[in-house]
């Protein structure tokens, strides 16, 4: 009846893997209801195992319901089955595979909006990633290894969900010092980055259908966790100023919230006046809106002061502050700070404990030896100096050998670059034609949540020492001159050939 050889081993044990086999056998109908399992003895004579094998795997099989033995008269399958009609017609792994998955609302604008991840050694020009290659690796191992033999029994359990109450307190210190803002440490809440403030922001403060001033052009993160939210999003304009109040008030004039890059539009990389703060923070008082101020890369500024946060200016207790450890350091490590107005401290800190408790605590006590040893300090001043060189390296590199086809300004803050395609040439047709030659490039236009206003192609230059940005130049202007690629070519026959 269930002509069988027991499959290959799998790395379960003996017993297992019958049972499975047999556990198979009824679900796909093969051992009908109500037949009778061949005696132990037999089966176990004509599979070469031992009697108690085949008796354990019957066992289970009774166990869960699959069969049931009658007295001394044998094991039978039972008639009906654990897994209702339904599950068992699904049972057949064709039928799992193509089984098309059924999701909430919600969870179709997740699935449709998911973030890159995952490049491997970084490709030039990756945008929005620091340097891995000099990075104090050593460092961060010796101070990981002494957080872990300096564990006390109490920090084993779930820890405090705003975070780790000395390291919110030296952040808090840090963000007075650097930025001005107006935080105690019990007003710091540790997240997982800024994606999840974002995501946390968008359930805490948002009611599906309520409305989002979002920069246009703007980060994809933030559009992905507002609509994912329900949101409606309301696209403003980026003029040299930062995000145009004026304008935003003309196309919707009651926001729920606003969300702003001051201190380096992301991706156009404008400060916000500080004539447009007072604005917006006075529109955002007006109509009761709240502000979002994503501050995700000021540690890097190259010339000048960088402004003080917008967060250092709010009297009314409007504007969340966000933080991330994902530039300063690294993406991996899955750190960022959410500072949100003194009233709404509590409730975040209650709301990130039911979404994911807290991120490792181990990590967060390394970072705060990382600081109090003053290495944070250094590796910021570290990279400032290094990400200053890349830049010029870069804008040298594109205007030398390709100054024909993009146009590239360096710039006083940040770790990517804007280059203007010349003589009206296709963003996503030459984003297109130097990925096929291995450089990631990012089309400016994909940055509009509406028609593009402007062209353009983004260039992360922090993740990419200075020798590969000149071979990776080298190749993408090679590749752009002698292209057939009309989107690639010189219009007019480009006098910035290839280097030798
Ligand atoms: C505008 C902006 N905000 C935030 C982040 C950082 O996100 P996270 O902290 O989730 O890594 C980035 C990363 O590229 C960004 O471009």
């Amino acid at each position: 009846m269930l002509a069988f050889r027991l499959e290959p081993d799998d790395g379960q044990p003996v017993y297992v893997r019958l049972y499975a086999q047999l556990r198979e056998a009824i679900l796909t109908g093969r051992a009908a209801a109500g037949t009778r399992l061949p005696a132990s003895r037999v089966l176990a004579a004509e599979l070469g195992l031992s009697r108690n094998t085949v008796v354990a795997a019957y066992t289970r099989l009774t166990d869960e319901g699959y069969a049931h033995a009658r007295g001394g008269a044998g094991v039978y399958v039972a008639s009906v089955l654990p897994e209702n009609a339904a599950f068992a017609a699904l049972a057949s792994p064709d039928a799992l595979e193509t089984m098309p998955p059924v999701l909430s609302a919600r969870g179709r604008q997740l699935a449709a909006m998911g973030l890159e991840g995952g490049s491997a050694c970084p490709v030039p020009f990756v945008a929005d990633v620091p340097a891995f290659d000099v990075f104090p690796l050593e460092s961060w191992i010796r101070l990981m290894a002494r957080s872990w033999r300096q564990v006390q029994p109490d920090m084993l359990g779930y820890a405090s969900a705003a975070g780790h109450a000395p390291l919110r307190e030296v952040i808090a210190q840090n963000l007075r010092a650097t930025r001005f803002l107006r935080a105690a440490g019990s007003d710091v809440i540790m997240t997982s980055g800024s994606q999840q403030s974002l995501d946390l922001l968008a359930r805490v403060l948002l009611d599906p259908g309520e409305s989002v001033w979002v920069e246009e052009p703007g980060y994809a993160g933030v559009r992905s966790a507002f609509i994912a939210a329900g949101a409606r999003l309301v696209p403003v304009p980026v003029d040299a100023e930062g995000l145009s109040v004026e304008e935003g008030r003309r196309r919707d004039p009651s926001p729920r919230l606003i969300f702003v890059t001051p201190s380096h539009q992301y991706p156009l990389g404008v400060t916000m006046s500080m004539a447009r703060r007072v604005e917006l923070l006075a529109f955002a008082q007006s109509c009761g809106a709240l502000v979002v101020e994503d501050d995700y890369d000021s540690e890097f500024r190259y010339a000048g002061t960088t402004l003080p946060a917008l967060q250092s200016m709010d009297r009314a207790g409007r504007v969340f502050y966000l933080g991330t450890f994902s530039k300063s350091l690294l993406p991996t490590f899955r750190l960022g700070v959410l500072v949100p107005p003194p009233a709404y401290a509590a409730v975040f800190a209650s709301a990130k404990s039911v979404i994911d408790r807290h991120p490792p605590l181990l990590e967060q006590v390394t970072l705060l030896s990382f600081m109090r040893s003053g290495q944070f300090a250094a590796h910021i001043r570290r990279m400032r100096r290094i990400y200053r060189e890349r830049q010029t390296v870069l804008v040298e590199e594109i205007t030398r050998q390709m100054g024909d086809i993009l146009h590239m300004e360096p710039s006083d803050a940040g770790v990517h670059l804007i280059g203007t395609l010349k003589d009206g040439r296709d963003d996503q047709a030459f984003c297109a034609g130097a990925r096929a030659c291995g450089i990631l490039l990012r089309p400016l236009s994909d940055a509009y949540l509406g028609p593009p206003a402007r062209q353009g192609v983004l260039f992360g230059f922090a993740a990419i020492p200075p020798r590969r940005i000149v071979a990776a130049v080298r190749r993408l202007a090679a590749y752009a001159h002698n292209s057939d690629d009309g989107a690639l070519r010189p219009a007019r026959g480009g006098s910035a050939g290839p280097a030798a």
